[in-house]
């Protein structure tokens, strides 16, 4: 069993805002909330739900629980729980000089004599363990992003006399189960609501605050700067201006080239060409075939060929892996390409005449940062690619998964705006949460 003892960074606490304060107190004497069982604090984006919540959670296991309970912490997945859970909690304790360890292969903490054990909702062995457990309470971090299988299996599990219940979450559409079951139903259930905004976390500046507020527009704006639930209707895309982001198709001096693959079957192929030019990223041209409205199908061979063509000499691997010459790095990056076109990408391969690289093909966080690439000016298209703005009209919130509580594009039209989000969620937000770090990545927070 591989422990961990490293000692975290301290956490460096600001002031708590009151609707913080509300959040670490509910449990303790005094508060008329205190015989409650849940809690759910909802709202904005990096308004100190997840801060407030666990310091809350921490402080009531121990004052609760002396002689050592079991408890579950939950994030939306294990790798979004160790970055936005995990690592503020052990700086956390950290500064308040508690020890505690982490067993890392088998994910769980023992603080004293409790025990926390951590659990990815998205994953379905997780929900074994879950099954067999019996806790005295639960940190749920982006609850909204759990299936509700899991939120109620885990609140089951929570059956020893005195259980809490701590969620936290972002809004999502109105339909959303935790919505219908939860904050609609706290009276009655005797859930304590708290509704966070942006002004509720007094770490953050005016400014940005302020940089918050332009990354998002529609309904993204709604939910996570003014933290409603609102539905997702109409065009997704509604940031999108042809005035702003349709641009002349001429001769840039690109720095850097990515191309990014829908590849289909049954569906139409595309694959778009990306060229970085200064800060900004265009869209240089767009191929598209349709299998289906050409009357033909194309193999994976012949769409190889149709992907050589139009990379044309950007990566002419032996011009550019000249020996004596160190600054002729081939232009062309790599080509990104959707995970599930498993043959395509190993006929690249095998190839080996280009890198390819697998696709971050999550859907919701994709459209997100594509919404914010287009609101924040990051990335904009030539006017040639014209299979692109044809989408861009058509590409709609699909109602009927509205009203089931999803979001979810409908899928047709959905072809080239695929393949950008591909480009855009890979190679423009990859990597971990930095919002607070002052640069326009969102990561996948
Ligand atoms: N009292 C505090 N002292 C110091 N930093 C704080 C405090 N409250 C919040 N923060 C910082 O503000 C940022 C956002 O807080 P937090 O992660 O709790 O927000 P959130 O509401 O959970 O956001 P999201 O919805 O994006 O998950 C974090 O960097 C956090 O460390
Ligand atoms: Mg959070």
């Amino acid at each position: 069993m591989r422990r961990s003892k490293r000692k975290a960074k301290s956490f460096r606490f600001r002031p708590f805002s009151i609707k913080q304060r509300r959040l670490l107190n509910w449990w303790r004497d005094g508060s008329p909330y205190k015989g409650y069982d849940i809690v759910i604090a909802d709202g904005a984006i990096r308004s100190g739900k997840t801060i407030a919540m666990i310091c809350s959670f921490l402080q009531w296991t121990f004052d609760a629980f002396p002689k050592g309970e079991d408890f579950i912490i939950a994030g939306k997945s294990i790798g979004a729980l160790k970055r936005n859970v995990l690592k503020p909690m052990f700086q956390i304790l950290s500064a308040w000089g508690i020890p505690y360890e982490y067993n890392r292969s088998e994910n769980f903490i023992v603080i004293g004599r409790n025990t926390y054990y951590c659990f990815g909702a998205n994953n379905e062995s997780s929900q074994d363990v879950l099954q067999g457990l019996t806790a005295a309470g639960a940190l749920a971090d982006e609850v909204a992003l759990f299936p509700q299988s899991f939120v109620d299996q885990m609140i089951g599990r929570c059956s020893v006399d005195g259980s809490k219940i701590f969620m936290n979450c972002n809004p999502r559409g109105p339909y959303h189960f935790m919505k219908l079951e939860f904050i609609d139903k706290a009276d009655e259930k005797r859930i304590y609501h708290l509704h966070f905004t942006i002004d509720d976390n007094l770490s953050l500046s005016e400014k940005v605050k302020e940089r918050f507020r332009r990354m998002f527009s529609g309904v993204f704006f709604k939910r996570y700067i003014l933290g409603l639930w609102v539905m997702a209707e109409g065009i997704i895309y509604d940031m999108f201006d042809e005035a702003v982001h349709k641009v002349p198709t001429v001769e840039r001096n690109y720095s850097e080239y990515y191309v990014a693959v829908d590849y289909g079957t049954q569906n139409p192929t595309t694959f778009g060409l990306w060229g970085k030019h200064g800060k900004s990223w265009y869209k240089v041209k767009e191929y598209y075939y349709s299998g289906r409205d050409e009357g033909k199908q194309k193999t994976d061979e012949d769409y190889y060929k149709d992907l050589e063509k139009f990379i044309g000499d950007l990566y002419d691997k032996d011009r550019n892996h000249d020996p004596y010459d160190y600054y002729s790095e081939p232009k062309l990056k790599a080509v990104i390409v959707d995970p599930s076109a498993a043959s395509f990408i190993a006929l690249i391969k095998q190839k080996g005449k280009f890198p390819v690289m697998n696709a971050n093909n999550e859907v919701l966080d994709g459209i997100r940062n594509v919404a914010t690439a287009l609101k924040t000016r990051m990335i904009f298209f030539n006017d040639c690619c014209t299979n692109t703005f044809r989408e861009f009209y058509s590409y709609v919130w699909d109602p009927k998964a509205q009203e089931r509580g999803e979001d979810k594009p409908t899928k047709e039209n959905d072809h080239c705006l695929d393949a950008d989000r591909y480009f855009v969620h890979t190679v423009l937000f990859n990597g971990p949460a930095t919002l607070e770090t002052g640069d326009l990545g969102l990561g996948n927070w």
